[in-house]
């Protein structure tokens, strides 16, 4: 048996089935596509299940995949045995309808023991019940004993997603020795002990299963296999569990570095480790592949790996926030196959840490929160903390259920633990009913029901703008007719059609159909399920019956519309070049006026990267690559790089489009002959629209001139206004500016100016009475701040005096009231005086004894309202 590192297997293994014809294939996100039944990629079939079903048409019909995975399941038990993980890599080989159980049985055994040269008699398999013909394989083609086959039920070996493909299986199982197994004398493969490890799972998928649980059988027999990479690595590296092979053990020696604590001297300290090792690259690759921490779905589950394995670094003694350190021993070993990690590298820290933080906080405000309830429980003599209580803590706080049930068993008390887990079960319910809800791509009107089963097309647009043509179906409402009048609306199917219908995200075309007995107006063209072209079209004149025609497109349309499909491949690889290969396309819309481009991206792109996509797109223009559409099959189009291939059904023959050097997609679209011909790209907006995809709007061409036409209007414009130079706009402007904060700071001194030259006429208007002097005198637009200065200019002036001032400002009044040291001792205060005051004026306010502001209403009262004074002295 050879001894290999984890990495050298990866490679072992795909070079291996490279050799057997099959196309490699990068590890799919672990975000499934399209699936609305997963929430996140846990088997290497699960990206690939509509080749299966030949929903989509695979690149090639062998394919060998290395696919990242995330089981979540039995999250319990992972740390506290020896083979279960969150995250794991599975290796595979998968036959569409291409070769079946002989091959996969036969390449399996030659890869474990030629390749791995893992020793014959250490090898044992299972099959499916009934299926006598694996086992004859096994037995025939490949020597096993009879007593070495072992068949199991459909609990062990039949493998099935929740929908989707499923079939009977065999696995292969490696005995590790008398020394990890049980009692039994008769043990093998199905025993719960550790003595047989299943390391390959071939699965012959037969069936399609629905939502009802019906098993269709397939039209074609496919291969689904898969080896856990870690399992095998074990296997090699005779090591008693997944957390002692190479890489793995690199994480845990970190661990202990920052821990200070040595794996294997304390068994419930190595099963924190254990957790941590499994959940870091768990969330490593969450994080790449754009999932962020949030309260629903996937989100969710990050959070709780995050938290799960903060909680265990708290267990291990770890003070503060640690666990975005140890991503580095993970993308030291796993970045040179997945290359996205070292890009993500420093996002993946940031949002790991911040995390981390947001956790602490959450736990010393629910330990807070915990102490409190403990309290009232133990005042009202209960033992027992309701379920209700937990879920609050868990669910709005995030404080994790164990480490409630610990503080509160600690304090003598007990745990509602069914009616906490009552509660899980209804919100996972609801989260299942989301998940059900969300929408499925694709498109699904009544244009795509059975009414065109058997109609044909040729489309002949990529070269032709108009064409003579039949008209060889005409529809009303759905139904087939044989005419339609003036002025009625239907659709038209033509033999052959120039125009394109909406497809990839590029609208449909409109234009014209005309015979010499009537003319059609086409409004849309749209494509129905099985690919034939609807002409939705208004009779604009004549009758319209089917018969020899003229149909042709709306060429100047069609122009705007090339130039903004071609863009969106420009601007997909600068936008891969700018920010990260894991930015892919989620949607597109190209239309004649604008472009929107939708991509998968964790944040906002800022003004600066924004100038630098627009910059590199605009370079591409003017370098005028020229634009080549070569056609191939879909293993070629992989071959070859170009970027795009999973997104649809592709037929054996696909279009790789290629822009000079610099881009190269997938795509049935029509686009211009040279970049040149875009003329120009300008971005309008860039916004979220919803958690981890963004949006781009832009224009090309006549649009961006138009949009240069409109901004040079707005500067004419401003220039005429100005009366100024077009060049000299801007300086105009900002003097302009300084200009009027300069006016308004003389204003202000003037205003103050001619208040403190009534001071004078104020002062000599002071009154006295009942031994107490004081003074009124209403302003008008003088602003509050200057006036209480005033009163206390006053104040200081006459000494012993209360001082009443108003204001007008804006169709309101304020009042002032200022009242000097020796009156205040005499009972007098400025806040209780202008309440009073204002009150006649429908106001109201106050303030501290020696000044006091308050605003009022009615203007009409201000001299009854000051002369209030008098009458309160
Ligand atoms: N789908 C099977 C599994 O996940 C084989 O790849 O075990």
């Amino acid at each position: 048996m050879k001894n290999l590192k984890l990495q050298e297997i990866r490679s072992e293994y795909l070079e291996f089935f490279k050799g057997k014809e099959h196309l490699v294939l990068d590890s799919f996100s672990l975000i499934p596509k399209g699936d609305k039944s997963l929430l996140l990629i846990g088997a290497g079939m699960a990206p690939m299940k509509k080749y299966f079903t030949k929903e989509l048409t695979p690149p090639h019909s062998r394919v060998t995949t290395c696919q990242k995975c995330i089981r979540t399941g039995d999250i319990d038990n992972v740390g506290k045995t020896d083979r279960h993980a969150t995250f794991f890599e599975m290796l595979g080989n998968f036959s569409f309808g291409d070769y079946f159980k002989t091959e996969a049985i036969n390449w399996a055994w030659e890869f474990l023991t030629e390749r791995l040269e893992i020793e014959k008699e250490k090898l044992w398999v299972t099959v499916y019940q009934d299926d006598d013909e694996a086992f004859a394989i096994w037995r025939d083609q490949i020597g096993i004993p009879e007593e070495k086959i072992v068949r199991l039920g459909k609990e062990d070996n039949f493998w099935e997603l929740e929908v989707g493909p499923s079939g009977p299986c065999s696995e292969i199982y490696v005995d590790r020795g008398e020394k990890y197994g049980c009692d039994d004398p008769n043990c093998k493969p199905g025993c719960d002990c550790d003595r047989f490890i299943e390391v390959w799972n071939l699965v012959f998928t037969q069936f399609d299963k629905d939502e009802q649980g019906v098993y269709h059988p397939l039209s074609h027999p496919n291969i689904d296999t898969g080896m856990g990479l870690e399992r095998i690595s074990t296997v090699l590296q005779g090591t008693n569990n997944i957390f002692e092979i190479d890489a793995l053990q690199n994480i845990i020696k970190a661990i202990s570095k920052i821990s200070g604590i040595t794996y294997g001297e304390d068994a419930k300290k190595d099963e924190s480790m254990r957790v941590i090792t499994d959940h870091i690259r768990a969330m490593t690759f969450m994080i790449s592949d754009s999932i962020r921490p949030s309260n629903e779905g996937r989100g969710y589950v990050l959070r709780r790996l995050i938290r799960r394995a903060a909680k265990h670094g708290k267990n291990l003694g770890i003070d503060g926030s640690f666990l975005y350190q140890l991503t580095d021993e993970v993308i030291s070993s796993w970045g040179k196959h997945y290359t996205d990690l070292e890009t993500n590298k420093d996002k993946i820290k940031q949002v790991i840490k911040l995390e981390e933080e947001k956790f602490a906080q959450t736990i010393d405000k629910g330990t807070l929160m915990l102490d409190d309830e403990i309290k009232s429980l133990k005042e009202k003599g209960s033992d027992v903390l309701s379920g209700e209580t937990a879920f609050k803590l868990y669910d709005t706080y995030g404080f994790p259920i164990d480490l409630t049930e610990e503080i509160i068993n600690d304090n003598g008390l007990k745990l509602d633990r069914d009616g906490f887990f009552a509660l899980m079960e209804e919100q996972r319910n609801r989260a299942r009913a989301a998940r059900d809800d969300s929408d499925e791509m694709g498109w699904s009107s009544n244009e795509s029901e059975g009414v065109y089963d058997g109609f044909e097309n040729e489309f002949v647009g990529y070269e032709l703008n108009e064409v003579d043509t039949e008209i060889t179906h005409i529809l009303l409402a759905g139904k087939e007719v044989s005419e339609l009048q003036e002025g009625e609306k239907g659709a038209v199917i033509l033999s052959k059609t120039p125009f394109y219908a909406q497809s990839g995200g590029q609208i449909g075309d409109t234009g014209s159909i005309v015979s010499d007995k009537f003319i059609l107006k086409v409004i849309d063209t749209k494509k129905a399920k099985n690919g034939v072209h609807i002409h939705l079209v208004e009779v604009e004149e004549g009758l319209c019956q089917l018969g020899k025609v003229t149909a042709k497109i709306d060429v100047s349309r069609r122009h705007d519309i090339r130039r903004n499909h071609s863009v969106t491949h420009l601007l997909h690889q600068a936008l891969k070049d700018t920010l990260g290969d894991h930015i892919n396309q989620a949607g597109s819309e190209v239309g004649p006026d604008r472009m929107r481009f939708d991509f998968t991206h964790f944040e906002g792109v800022n003004a600066e990267f924004l100038e630098k996509v627009e910059a590199i797109v605009n370079e591409k223009i003017f370098e005028a690559l020229e634009v080549k559409t070569t056609i191939t099959d879909p293993k070629g189009a992989y071959e070859m790089g170009a970027i795009g291939l999973f997104e649809e059904k592709y037929s054996d023959e696909v279009r790789v489009l290629s822009m000079g050097d610099y881009s190269m997609e997938l795509c049935g679209g029509t686009h211009v002959n040279n970049t040149a011909e875009i003329g120009m790209f300008k971005i309008l907006s860039e916004s979220g629209i919803s958690s981890g995809v963004r949006r781009i709007e832009a224009i090309t061409g006549p649009a961006v001139y138009e949009y240069l036409n409109s901004l040079e209007a707005i500067r004419n414009e401003s220039a005429q206004i100005l009366k100024a130079n077009k060049t000299e706009v801007v300086s105009k402007i900002s003097a302009l500016v300084n200009s009027v904060k300069e006016y308004e700071k003389e204003i202000e001194e003037i205003k103050l100016k001619s208040a403190k030259d009534e001071l004078s006429d104020i002062i000599d208007s002071v009154k006295v009475k009942n031994d107490v002097s004081y003074v009124t005198y209403s302003f008008d637009g003088v602003d509050v701040n200057t006036l209480r200065n005033i009163a206390d200019d006053i104040r200081e002036k006459m000494g012993n005096i209360i001082v009443l001032l108003s204001t007008v400002v804006d169709g309101k009044v304020n009042f002032v009231c200022a009242v000097s040291k020796e009156l205040i001792s005499k009972g007098y205060a400025a806040g209780n005086i202008v309440k009073e005051v204002a009150k006649i004026a429908q106001g109201g306010g106050g303030g501290r004894p020696d000044m006091a502001t308050a605003g009022a209403k009615d203007v009409s009262k201000v001299q009854e309202a000051l002369s209030k004074l008098e009458e309160l002295i």
